[in-house]
């Protein structure tokens, strides 16, 4: 293991692919660390644009125009921030040994479809899961809620962030769900997942890391449990530890360490699963940092990126908790582009609180620009000022 010197031969580069938040803070971690880091987005001026040595705008699903820009920047590693990336033209850089992809080509290639995911974890791994079916139809996809049963979750095979999910409360929405999951899937036009609706208490993203312990082998690490709450598959607020009994937290270790040794590689993955009583389910598997973990930007030693960062470097990592902390998103409320934010400095007037500005050049009504984050005694102490701070912060525009 060595670290060269950025911007010299001897440089370790670093290739993400996307550069939202999440990569803007990875990109920082591999800095803090000596990395080259090139970020590429689909769009110029990405947040993780603005903090890279080198940035690209590409169409990242194009295989050509992939395989040009590893070839041209010959990154160590390529790290994927989202799921809409050519994941077939990763592996093959891959195999021809190019660059290593984080965690694992494969893993890319399972995880951007619902169907490679959800059929590894209940079919093989035997994990437990929401009942399931998959649907190429408006028939078929009948016949698979009417068998799961109402209320159910009517998923495209490939999206993610809510896109062309619904809830169907009867038979009555089958066809404005069929017709609502074509419109927002990203390719594979017409596959859907239907899952039977698991009546949580709570859920929870577990991040896990595998890491390189001191003997040379990968070994898993847990940092402690994050509850969320979810607006139309979207995350608003996010607080960490969430409360377990110890039987639900080791069944969820448990599904987490089968899910992630199964798909290998180095790197921190966010496990999403639910929670009632002491059963817990999967439900699916970001292998990268989780949006609803930028609360360990507040509680953790080695927050999320710091942890991926130092994962896929092939160096140690502490998932070790310092406080009890939450976050809460930041929108744009408007659709304009190049807008300001009012109110910070009433913001960090909350106790405890700190704000992120992600910097995104075009804001929309729903789209994530910040985030606050918040420590406190307790988890309800946490998320009010999370929540307050958050509030306080006003996108204007001129
Ligand atoms: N089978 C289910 N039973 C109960 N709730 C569900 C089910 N499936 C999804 N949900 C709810 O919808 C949310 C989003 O679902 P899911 O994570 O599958 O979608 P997504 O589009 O991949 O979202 P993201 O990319 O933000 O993780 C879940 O976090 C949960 O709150
Ligand atoms: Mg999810």
């Amino acid at each position: 293991m060595r670290i060269g010197t950025p911007l010299s031969p001897s440089a370790t580069r670093v290739m993400l692919l996307g550069s939202g938040e999440l990569g803007k803070e990875v990109i920082i971690a591999l800095q803090r660390l000596g990395v080259e880091v090139i970020a590429v987005d689909r769009y110029p001026n990405a947040p993780g644009h603005q903090v890279a040595h080198r940035f690209h705008s590409i169409n990242m699903a194009d295989p050509a125009a992939l395989r040009a820009l590893v070839e041209a920047e010959k990154p160590h590693l390529i790290v994927p921030e989202i799921e809409a990336i050519a994941t077939d033209e990763l592996a093959a850089i891959e195999a021809a040994g190019l660059a290593e992809v984080i965690p694992t080509a494969r893993t890319t290639q399972l995880t951007m479809n619902r169907e490679g995911i959800r059929r590894l974890a209940a079919e093989e791994l035997g994990v437990p899961t929401s009942r399931y079916h998959f649907a190429s139809s408006l028939a078929e996809m009948q016949a698979a809620a009417d068998d799961v049963g109402y209320p159910c979750f009517v998923k495209p095979v490939m999206s993610s962030s809510g896109k062309g999910q619904s809830m169907l409360k009867s038979a009555a929405d089958v066809a404005d769900a069929w017709e609502y999951a074509l419109s927002a899937g990203r390719v594979n036009h017409g596959r859907v997942i239907v899952e039977e609706c698991i009546h949580f208490d709570y859920e929870i993203t577990l991040l896990t890391v595998r890491a390189v312990g001191a003997n040379g082998a990968i070994e898993t690490h847990f940092c402690a449990p994050i509850g969320h709450r979810q607006v139309k598959g979207d995350y608003v607020e996010s607080w960490q530890s969430q409360p377990m009994t110890d039987s639900a937290l080791a069944k969820a270790q448990d599904i987490a360490s089968k899910v992630t040794g199964n798909l290998g590689g180095r790197g921190l993955f966010g496990v999403e699963l639910f929670v009632k009583g002491d059963d817990v389910w999967f439900s699916e598997v970001s292998p990268r940092p989780h949006d609803t973990g930028m609360v360990t930007m507040a509680t953790q030693f080695q927050n999320e990126f710091e942890l991926h960062a130092r994962a896929i470097l092939g160096l140690p990592v502490n998932t070790s908790l310092h406080s009890t902390g939450a976050s809460a998103v930041i929108y744009g409320g408007m659709d304009a582009e190049g807008i300001a934010f009012e109110g910070v400095e009433h913001a960090l007037q909350v106790p405890e609180s700190d704000i992120r500005l992600f910097g995104k050049p075009e804001s929309f009504e729903r789209r994530r620009m910040g985030v606050a984050l918040t420590r406190g005694k307790d988890i309800d102490e946490a998320r009010a000022r999370a929540v307050e701070a958050a509030q306080r912060v006003k996108p204007v525009v001129d």
